[in-house]
């Protein structure tokens, strides 16, 4: 897994002429009717090595981090599975360990206590002392994880091919007709096929973030771990990206997400974990129930939190 450098670019550079050629007129998300049924989500259509394992796609196993000149852990004894297909959604409040989990499953972050394990294959051991530095087993598992982050990452002086194709063909020494092919098939997938030799500052926020999914995706991860990915978007770029993340799901692709988009959370989540202060306090593999009927106080406090309500409860037109 490589963490790829972020750019200085904001969405401040967008043009007129790139806002113009994005897909900006598509409903916005609380119109769409976002209903589906994740049972029918077909678990074979993933390919990955590791196929016939019976075991999670992903397994997490009282997993402690604590980040160096921390008094406590940031993570704290997580535990859970995530079946190969399905989709595992990470919710809580700002601070509470999302991103340093989706990190150290990534390899990105050293873990203290616990293992991590995709498919059985324990590839990463909690080792007290280690509180600084990656993995050593990072660079083993760019090929296995992918993450995709809030920022756009893209390389600012790559095309969009370029972005997608330079690791597998640099890193993976693949084949670059093969790759070239490849790319342009997933860009024809999130539907920037006629982007490809745009820059990424030519490019929409939400035209970067699915080129980044396209990065991700060359490399066939086992498990894709998406942070945020459209917290950064304004909000008629966040639907055009989140399709792309549905019909990731639809196609088996196993991923654990976090996301603040709460209407999209329920549509596409196999299991709902929330965590507080780094330690998962609710967890339900009926995330319609907990969408609509959360039963612990933790849940509805949190979910409570996305409405918004007067302090006061003077009516808007009774205002003078
Ligand atoms: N590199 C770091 N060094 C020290 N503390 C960090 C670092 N990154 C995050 N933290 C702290 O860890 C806690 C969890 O952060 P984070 O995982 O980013 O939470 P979330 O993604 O849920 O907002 C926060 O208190 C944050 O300040
Ligand atoms: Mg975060």
């Amino acid at each position: 897994m490589t963490e790829f450098a972020q750019s200085d670019l904001s969405q401040s550079d967008l043009s007129q002429r790139d806002l113009a050629q994005s897909d900006v007129a598509q409903p916005s998300l609380a119109q769409a009717n976002l209903a589906r049924d994740t049972s029918t989500r077909d678990a074979s259509a993933q390919a990955s090595p590791a196929d016939d394992s019976d075991k999670p796609a992903l397994s997490v196993r009282h997993l402690t981090k604590t980040y160096a000149h921390a008094t406590s852990p940031v993570l704290n004894d997580v535990s859970f599975d995530v079946p190969k297909g399905k989709v595992f959604v990470v919710l809580g409040p700002s601070g509470s360990g999302k991103s340093t989990l989706l990190r150290a499953i990534a390899g990105l972050e050293p873990i203290q206590g616990g293992t991590i394990a995709l498919h059985g294959d324990v590839i990463d051991e909690g080792k007290p002392g280690r509180l600084t530095g990656r993995s050593k087993r990072a660079s083993a598992l760019r090929t296995r994880i992918g993450m995709v982050f809030q920022s756009y990452d893209l390389f600012p002086n790559k095309t969009v091919l370029g972005n997608i194709t330079l690791a597998p063909t640099l890193v993976l020494k693949r084949k670059s007709s093969d790759v070239r092919d490849e790319a342009m098939q997933l860009l024809e997938r999130v539907h920037l096929a006629d982007r490809a030799n745009s820059w990424p500052h030519e490019l929409s926020g939400g035209q970067r973030q699915r080129v980044a999914i396209c990065r991700a995706l060359i490399e066939h991860p086992e498990v894709l771990l998406l942070d945020e990915i459209t917290a950064a978007l304004d909000p008629e770029m966040v639907r055009e990206v989140l399709d792309v993340v549905l019909e990731l799901a639809d196609n088996g692709q196993t991923m654990v997400l976090v996301t603040h988009e709460m209407r999209f959370a329920e549509a596409i989540a196999d299991h709902v974990i929330l965590l507080e202060d780094g330690s998962i306090v609710d967890s339900t593999d009926d995330p319609k129930e907990f969408f609509t009927h959360p039963q612990s106080e933790r849940a509805k406090k949190f979910l409570g939190s996305f409405e918004y309500k007067r302090h006061d409860s003077q009516p808007a037109s009774d205002r003078s």
